[in-house]
């Protein structure tokens, strides 16, 4: 059976065409996306992935597809046409369709495109239980990386990277050899002091929605945070590292550049969080 897409105000099968090549999300990468978990059939944190769309689409001056009440209705349908239980949904808001120009008109109306795909809690399981292999590259995106845009090129080249290395994720390093993010997750380590660290929600990361319940989670289990960023250098001395995403939610990392982090198996801060985690997503 094909998988059902929404795509600009029709479900259909995912591979017919639907998008028009005057898309300015096709031309320009002129758009926003989401991606948010589902579990037990459920959106995971919808509220908070629907207020950084809101965000996204405030900070790049594209109006939103439809009110909140009907985005919510089709992102219900799209996941029961297709009965994920387990998986992801991606949401993207492109600026609309216009002759090739790139400045834009205003009033242009966005194009809103939904898929959804499963993912197995046995392959998450997995992750957990054997960590991923990090690779660490320079971060060559722009100054806006707190906007959730699908201008993901740099991203993308830094994942492709890592996998030609046998590696499951990269970090990038900015210019003063400070961790930023992964190629589509966010960075933590659990320093030489025990303190548990993630950079910053400025304008240099994106504020991970996973990112955001897990500093809550530590904070009710009383655990010492810092949002202080740390380098590589500390990365590689820490006694864990992991990245977040709502793809997998906690993937403990096990080595970065060949070097050996900790004991070389998933951390217990990292499992203690990742079990709160799931106990929290499936609450909603
Ligand atoms: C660059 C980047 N950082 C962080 C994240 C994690 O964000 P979230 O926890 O909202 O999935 C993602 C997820 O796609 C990402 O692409």
């Amino acid at each position: 059976m094909s998988r059902i897409a929404y795509i600009d105000g029709q479900y259909q099968p995912l591979n017919q065409p639907g998008i028009m090549v005057e898309d300015r999300g096709y031309q320009f990468s002129d758009g926003v996306y989401e991606v948010c978990a589902i579990r037990a059939g459920r959106l995971v944190d919808e509220t908070a992935h629907l207020d950084r769309l809101d965000y996204s689409l405030n900070e790049l001056a594209i109006a939103a597809p439809m009110p909140r009440a009907a985005l919510k209705l089709v992102m219900r349908e799209v996941v029961r046409r297709n009965r994920i239980l387990e998986g992801i949904l991606y949401l993207q808001v492109s600026r609309g369709v216009a002759a090739r120009e790139h400045g834009f008109a205003e009033g242009l109306k966005p194009v809103l495109v939904m898929t959804v795909r499963p993912l197995s809690a046995a392959k998450r399981q997995m992750i957990r239980t054997q960590g991923i292999h990090v690779l660490s590259v320079p971060d060559q995106r722009w100054a806006r990386r707190d906007i959730k845009s699908i201008s993901l090129l740099p991203n993308v080249l830094a994942r492709q990277t890592a996998r030609q290395a046998d590696m499951q994720e990269a970090w990038q390093i900015d210019a003063d050899g400070l961790v930023t993010e992964g190629a589509a997750t966010n960075a933590w380590i659990v320093d030489a002091d025990g303190v548990l660290r993630t950079r910053p929600a400025t304008h240099d990361i994106l504020n991970g929605i996973v990112r955001q319940v897990l500093l809550d989670l530590a904070a009710q289990q009383n655990l010492p945070v810092s949002k202080k960023p740390f380098s590589l250098d500390e990365a590689k001395a820490a006694k864990e590292c992991f990245s977040t995403a709502s793809t997998m939610s906690v993937f403990p990392v096990v080595s970065i550049d060949g070097c050996t982090i900790g004991d070389g198996k998933p951390g217990p801060i990292a499992s203690a969080l990742a079990d709160a985690y799931d106990k929290a997503a499936l609450r909603h």
